[in-house]
């Protein structure tokens, strides 16, 4: 069957370009950048056109309930955070999550890293001033480096071809860890559970890790194959598509399908800062195939999510839309009604999906920033409920997380603290919730969720 050639009217890669484009950094060695940006466009892609279709159709059935999508992953990958046991580790606790999630929601999972990309970040200010001395803001290891001089915080467009080349080499693990086969998936019993006991729902938990192991080898043994022979890419890659010279030149035609795809992520999102109707980043966004993410805050009136959805999805394709409500505890039953309303009311189709981090982020007295674990957990309590009495559906949940033992985020079973904060914070951005809370949260949509499900089917 020949594919049907069509067009995005008035597109082109670069069109964004003529349109204002936040966020970006200023280059001061242009005939660098172009040189950089000319490289990138002759290094091969990260990911496939099929890949991302098939994710386009697995979007669209989390839309009509048959699916749930998990994202997660760091705020801000590193490129010193590109080496086995960090990739490894935040891999096992995504996987860990949805084999929870599987078994609670008995529904497939969906599952997309917040990694291999996820190297640009937006920041409040250009400028960040210290004792005086004042450099630009450090936005990604993509631009520019944390450290404070001037050297580190220039951009610097060789670090474009170093992101690509991490982007690659992180991928290039996950997937072979995929095809492999995580040993102790298979086991929940061999997982580091210990925080368990100090929580409220100490032996609920314990029944389901047994009854999630009693699956898997229920299943091993029927079907002869280990449940955890994922298929190749049952893995799916994600980042905010922020830089926009970069995603840019990662933008190809390939054969046999018609328009652009955006193959450096099967998943590209536009942040809340940069998604301006006029700007330059939905202007990119609209032209290419890939399923795209849109990050909406308390702010965004019903006017402007309208016209948001019918630029960047024209035709209502199923799949192509995600939102990421990030709206935080104390907003979302003001605002995430009306929401809901609008797009139903105006027969939009999208999957909706909550992020419970950006929206309830704080500082402490020491300068530090974090989340409290129970003002996560209750947007997304929330969300799921607020969803449910709107005759409408969370498909997803897009979550800030490591699988590390870090100390950033405070609550938990184990209840960290504030003095807890200081032990082991390694976020160059924003707070992360660590093994065990991710694993905790996982629990915490199976009670609410599960429970919701027991029920109709019970009834
Ligand atoms: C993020 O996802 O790290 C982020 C910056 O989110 P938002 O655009 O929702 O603020
Ligand atoms: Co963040």
């Amino acid at each position: 069957m020949l594919t049907a050639i069509k067009e995005v009217p008035n597109w082109s890669p670069s069109s964004w370009s003529e349109r204002t484009a936040l966020q970006q950094p200023q280059y001061d060695d242009v005939a660098a950048l172009d040189a950089r940006l000319h490289e990138l466009k002759s290094l091969p892609p990260l990911v496939t056109s099929w890949e991302i279709m098939q994710l386009r159709q697995e979007l669209a059935d989390a839309a009509d309930g048959k699916r749930f999508l998990l994202q997660g992953g760091d705020c801000a990958e590193n490129f010193s955070d590109c080496n086995s046991p960090h990739i490894a580790n935040r891999l096992k606790v995504l996987l860990q999550m949805s084999l929870v999630l599987v078994h609670g929601l008995k529904q497939p999972i969906v599952r997309v890293g917040r990694f291999a990309g996820q190297y640009a970040k937006p920041r409040s200010a250009d400028m960040e001033t210290r004792d005086g001395v004042t450099l630009p803001s450090y936005r990604g290891d993509l631009v520019n480096g944390p450290e404070f001089t001037p050297e580190s915080r220039r951009p610097d467009p060789a670090r474009l071809i170093e992101g690509h080349s991490r982007s690659a080499m992180t991928m290039n693990f996950v997937r072979a860890l995929i095809d492999g086969g995580f040993a102790d998936l298979h086991h929940p019993e061999y997982w580091d559970l210990d925080w368990v006991k100090h929580s409220p729902f100490e032996r609920e938990y314990r029944d389901m890790v047994r009854s999630i192991g009693d699956a898997v080898r229920f299943m091993e043994s029927v079907g002869g194959a280990p449940i955890g022979s994922l298929r190749r890419v049952d893995f799916y890659t994600s980042h905010e598509a922020l830089l926009l010279h970069y995603e840019e030149a990662l933008t190809r035609q390939v054969p046999r399908q018609w328009g652009w795809f955006n193959l450096s992520t099967h998943f590209p999102w536009i942040g809340m800062r940069t998604a301006a109707l006029d700007g330059a980043h939905t202007e990119y966004f609209r032209g290419i195939r890939n399923p795209v993410g849109v990050k909406i805050g308390p702010s965004v009136t019903a006017e402007q999510l309208i016209r948001l959805i019918e630029r960047l999805n024209p035709d209502n394709e199923p799949g192509r839309l995600t939102l990421i409500h990030r709206l935080g505890a104390g907003k979302i039953a003001e605002h995430l009604p009306r929401l809901i309303d609008v797009v139903r009311n105006n027969g939009k189709r999208v999957l909706w999906c909550c992020d419970p981090m950006h929206g309830n982020t704080e500082g402490t007295a020491s300068g530090l920033k974090t989340r409290r674990f129970e003002n996560i957990r209750s947007e997304l309590e929330q969300a799921f409920d607020i969803h449910a009495a709107s005759g409408s559906r969370l498909g997803g949940a897009h979550l800030e997380l490591t699988g590390e033992n870090v100390t950033e985020c405070m609550g938990g079973a184990r209840d960290l603290t504030e003095h807890d904060l200081q032990r082991a914070y390694h976020s160059t951005v924003d707070p992360r919730l660590n093994y065990e809370q991710a694993i905790e949260l996982a629990m915490v949509i199976v009670r609410k969720q599960g429970a919701r499900i027991s029920e109709s089917a019970g009834s």
